[in-house]
């Protein structure tokens, strides 16, 4: 979490990171801050509590300055406020320090060196620069090797900028496990924990690696190891629209990103198709899950929601065992795995600590891994063997949405492959279906009032709320609830209908909001006969069923699409149901409260 942006060149630096920072803010929003350096040589320091556009009013606007480096913070040491809101300064005012991560010794190292050092913040983030300065003053190091040693000496996850303003023409930048990209121009570079930020300036850009450290001044980057040893490495072209970035007419990203599906199912059949119109896969990646005994799916949050479809899809469609893990579980607490194990994991920004842990893991012991992801170049892009794209364009509401369906199409179109590869033939013909499923997408969307309608009649004042399904059903649940609690607030459960009665039917009072998905036809009519209990128990019941299953006491009747692939189109009323309750409760729908989109410290 937290996001970092640092420039130097011949522009003024305000608005290029407070925009850069307005991008990066689905990183955190709990405090802000910029510290620029001016035509005189002159540092400025401006931090606010809470959103960019309070630090952006706090910004001296006649200040013209040529570097900077600027933060938006999600607080991980130390409450939100001015205090501990990046960026950091040693106590002499010499050294200035923005930071994404979470240093784990930084205890032990204020206690090793920092025992008579006043700190001014109760983040982890002020000892590193408080032990940078120490370096300098106390051994007589200059800044890159002090800053190197302290790298050395720090445990944990970190993103780093630097300024010595005894040497304003230079910015410094390390990374350990938390991401971060050097940006080159004409006359200008720039730093930035992803590309996005910084794609209004440029779209080349370097990634630096963990161990490395980076010294940029306007006209060169200079990238060594910790060894002092030069690294040598080519940019890359970011491939993103600028315009892609802003809402348009949207409200919220959110409804945008909603609104985007039925275009993001066409688009990957069209990027997964080849010349003769025939999904097309990676061969080695065939091969390899064709060699594997066992798929093992890990993932965190909305993405882990998406692996329960896709166990379904790859079990049903290519006949190899599947299991799903939650990431931050799997690290801890590995599950017996078979002889030759082929991991997949989910995530939308390809930067998630939890699930980069297990890569790590997967990759000491040399099993094949394959990342599907929507950000190309990311962390866990780069790290596992293979990569599969989402191609849905940049995902800026916290609340993923598109992500999750493309997540689902990806590992459709993944496992009809790995059938033909096996020469097994797949029971459903994939383009075909999503092409059937974005028109579908689009009726749903089409009556957004009707969910917006329900979510007041059903959600504007309670607490607590149930999604029920069985099957495949039960998947989505899970998903829904996820949705309506982080962007709504209300405490809900995405529960196995045929679980209620043995507990959870005990919450059940007058006007308990239960909504009951129903797509399938074997399971359909039991979790309809779960929704007549909870009626009769006074639940104020909303059902949504598919059509061949409904009946006139539901309250939405989905368009019917193939059985594998019902989650594609269930799952839409439910993301408009959490957007609807969202905004009737005045929530700030595209930033949650206490959440970050990139969930980038384990
Ligand atoms: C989704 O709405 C959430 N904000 C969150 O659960 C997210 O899906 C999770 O943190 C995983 O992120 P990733 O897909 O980028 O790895």
């Amino acid at each position: 979490m937290c996001g970092i942006v640092g420039y130097i060149g011949n522009k003024d630096v305000k608005e290029i990171l407070l925009s850069g920072l307005d991008t990066l803010e689905y990183r955190g929003y709990d405090s802000a801050g910029i510290y620029i350096t001016d035509e005189k040589n002159q540092g400025h320091l401006f931090k606010e509590k809470g959103r960019i556009a309070a630090l952006r009013d706090k910004v001296d606007e006649s200040i013209n300055a040529y570097s900077g480096i600027g933060h938006t913070r999600w607080a991980t040491h130390g409450v939100p406020s001015v205090e501990n809101a990046h960026p950091h300064q040693s106590t002499s005012g010499r050294f200035t320090i923005v930071h994404n991560g979470v240093i784990e010794n930084f205890e032990e190292v204020k206690d090793a060196y920092l025992a008579d050092v006043h700190f001014h913040s109760t983040t982890d983030t002020e000892v590193i620069v408080q032990l940078i300065a120490w370096f300098v003053e106390s051994e007589e190091l200059d800044t890159i090797d002090a800053f190197k040693k302290a790298i050395v000496t720090l445990k944990g996850s970190y993103a780093l900028a630097l300024v010595d303003n005894e040497n304003p023409d230079t910015l410094y930048a390390a990374k350990n496990k938390s991401p971060l990209l050097l940006g080159t121009g004409e006359g200008f570079n720039v730093i930035s924990s992803d590309a996005m930020a910084m794609v209004r300036e440029t779209s080349q850009f370097i990634e630096l690696m963990d161990g490395e450290v980076a010294t940029l001044t306007k006209d060169s980057i200079k990238i060594e190891d910790l060894a002092g040893e030069t690294i040598e490495r080519d940019s890359y072209t970011a491939h993103i629209d600028a315009n892609d970035l802003g809402k348009g007419t949207y409200p919220y990203y959110m409804i945008k990103e909603i609104d985007e599906q039925p275009a993001v199912m066409r688009k990957l059949v069209q990027q997964y198709q080849n010349e003769d119109g025939n999904l097309e896969i990676n061969e080695d990646i065939l091969a390899e899950v064709k060699e594997s005994d066992r798929v093992y799916i890990v993932a965190c949050g909305t993405s882990y929601n998406a692996g329960w479809v896709g166990k379904q899809l790859i079990e049903r469609i290519t006949g190899t065992p599947a299991e799903v893990h939650l990431a931050s579980e799997f690290a801890y607490n590995t599950p017996l795995l078979t002889k030759k194990p082929f991991f997949i994991f989910l995530s939308q920004s390809g930067e998630t600590a939890d699930s980069r842990q297990v890569l790590v893991q997967v990759n000491k012991a040399g099993y094949p891994s394959l990342t599907l992801t929507n950000v190309p170049g990311s962390t866990l892009s780069r790290e596992a063997k293979y990569t599969l794209l989402l191609h849905a364009g940049p995902e800026i509401a916290v609340a993923s949405t598109k992500a999750y369906t493309a997540q689902i199409a990806v590992l459709a179109i993944l496992a009809e492959c790995v059938a033909k590869f096996n020469g097994v033939d797949s029971p459903l013909d994939v383009a075909h279906e999503l092409g059937i499923i974005a028109n579908a997408i689009e009726t749903v969307i089409d009556d957004h009032e009707v969910f917006e309608h329900l979510s007041v009649t059903h959600l504007s004042t309670s607490k607590n709320a149930f999604y029920i399904g069985r099957g495949i059903d039960y998947y989505v649940v899970m998903e829904a609830a996820l949705k309506l609690k982080e962007v709504s607030y209300v405490q809900a459960e995405g529960w196995a209908s045929g679980e209620l009665k043995h507990g959870t039917i005990a919450l059940i009072e007058d006007n308990t909001p239960v909504i009951s998905i129903i797509t399938d036809e074997v399971s359909g009519p039991h979790t309809r006969g779960n929704a007549h209990e909870v009626i009769s128990r006074g639940a104020n019941s909303m059902i949504i069923s598919m059509e061949g299953l409904d009946r006139q006491e539901d309250a939405y009747v989905l368009p019917k699409v193939h059985d594998l692939l019902t989650p594609l189109i269930s799952v839409i009323p439910t993301q408009l149901i959490a957007y609807y309750t969202a905004l009737h409760r005045g929530n700030d729908v595209d930033k949650p409260r206490n959440l970050a989109k990139s969930v980038t410290v384990e």
